[in-house]
């Protein structure tokens, strides 16, 4: 493998794309991979479709485009933003935190004063655009404007550090496998998804209109290796996670065997990820139709869902390594 573009990955890391608005990361998306695939096109729900083909069995990847947000559901007379969840936001990581709106606005997230931090909820908090008024707010923003955890992504020798890494880091991680693949047999379906943080829906509709024989997908899951975390035996630095389970799937026999055959063969670290929580594309595709065997490639990942989630470099080159033999090899 040729050494991982780590310009591209800051550069996907840097587009806002919450759901719903994923158009600016599919157009980067399409610009490096259109090259290397056969068909490519944007559906109705926005989910980005590119076909390689092959003679054999249709399998379907996933890595979602989207990402979590906050949106405006009113502002006050002084201009500062009320806001409700755009996917999974928790109050505590939220608080604090810097924000940017799609026209590049930014604002910083406030709270109203609280007795205790057990009182801390969303409809405490508000953004803070730095408006004097409310004409003022409303110069820069508009009721049901959405803006995302706004950071420079960090990336060091070891590691990488971003909001968004949920699941840009996903779709890096097809985008450098696609790039390095050798020809395959395999009818394969590269799907970068929309609107996963809000209940799969692009998985669901992209998966219809392929109607794979199989289904993978990618994207990040939590660890059990920082002080005191729930018990979970998945850490950073140990390799790509073959899916067992979460609350959207079991994972398929076949794809789990596939997944650990080919690591093994191959010399590539891998671990095991019993999920307690949360979902990924897979949950839709595995529905498809009849049925759709199906499992996930999980990028391990601390602090997920906040403006500092982590991965390690490490665990990003065997998840791409893994992914070629993924698509390179059959399914049997
Ligand atoms: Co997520
Ligand atoms: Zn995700």
């Amino acid at each position: 493998m040729k050494t991982m573009d780590l310009e591209l990955l800051k550069a996907l890391l840097s587009i806002y794309s919450p759901s719903g608005n994923e158009m600016r990361v599919a157009g980067l998306i399409k610009e490096q991979i259109e090259d290397y695939v056969d068909e490519i096109h944007i559906d109705p729900l926005g989910n980005l479709i590119a076909r390689k083909k092959g003679n054999g069995k249709r399998i379907m990847l996933a890595g979602h485009m989207d990402q979590i947000g906050l949106m405006v559901t009113f502002i006050d007379d002084k201009g500062f933003l009320r806001f409700t969840n755009v996917g999974g936001i928790s109050p505590a990581i939220t608080l604090s935190q810097r924000v940017i709106f799609e026209n590049g606005t930014i604002g910083v997230i406030g709270s109203e004063k609280l007795d205790s931090i057990k009182d801390l909820s969303l409809d405490k908090l508000f953004i803070d655009i730095g408006a004097s008024n409310k004409a003022e707010a409303e110069e820069l923003v508009t009721i049901g404007d959405v803006c995302v955890y706004h950071s420079e992504p960090l990336i060091d020798d070891k590691k990488v550090v971003s909001q968004g890494l949920d699941d840009r880091i996903g779709c890096y991680i097809m985008i450098e496998a696609l790039k390095n693949m050798g020809s395959s047999n395999n009818d394969l379906y590269f799907v970068f998804t929309s609107q996963e943080e809000v209940g799969v829906r692009g998985a669901k509709t992209s998966a219809y209109a392929v109607d794979p024989d199989y289904g993978i997908a990618l994207d990040v899951t939590a660890t059990g290796d920082t002080p005191k975390a729930k018990p979970m035996a998945v850490s950073l630095g140990a390799g790509p996670a073959v899916k067992i389970r979460d609350n959207s799937m079991l994972s398929h026999p076949k794809i789990k065997t596939h997944m650990i055959e080919q690591a093994k063969k191959n010399n590539i670290p891998y671990q095991l990820e019993v999920l307690e929580f949360g979902g990924t594309d897979s949950g839709a595709i595995h529905l498809t139709k009849a049925g759709v065997p199906s499992g996930v490639l999980s990028i391990p990942t601390r602090y997920l869902h906040s403006n500092c989630e982590m991965v390690f470099l490490s665990d990003i080159e065997n998840s791409i390594k893994l992914l070629v033999k993924l698509v390179e090899n059959e399914i049997e």
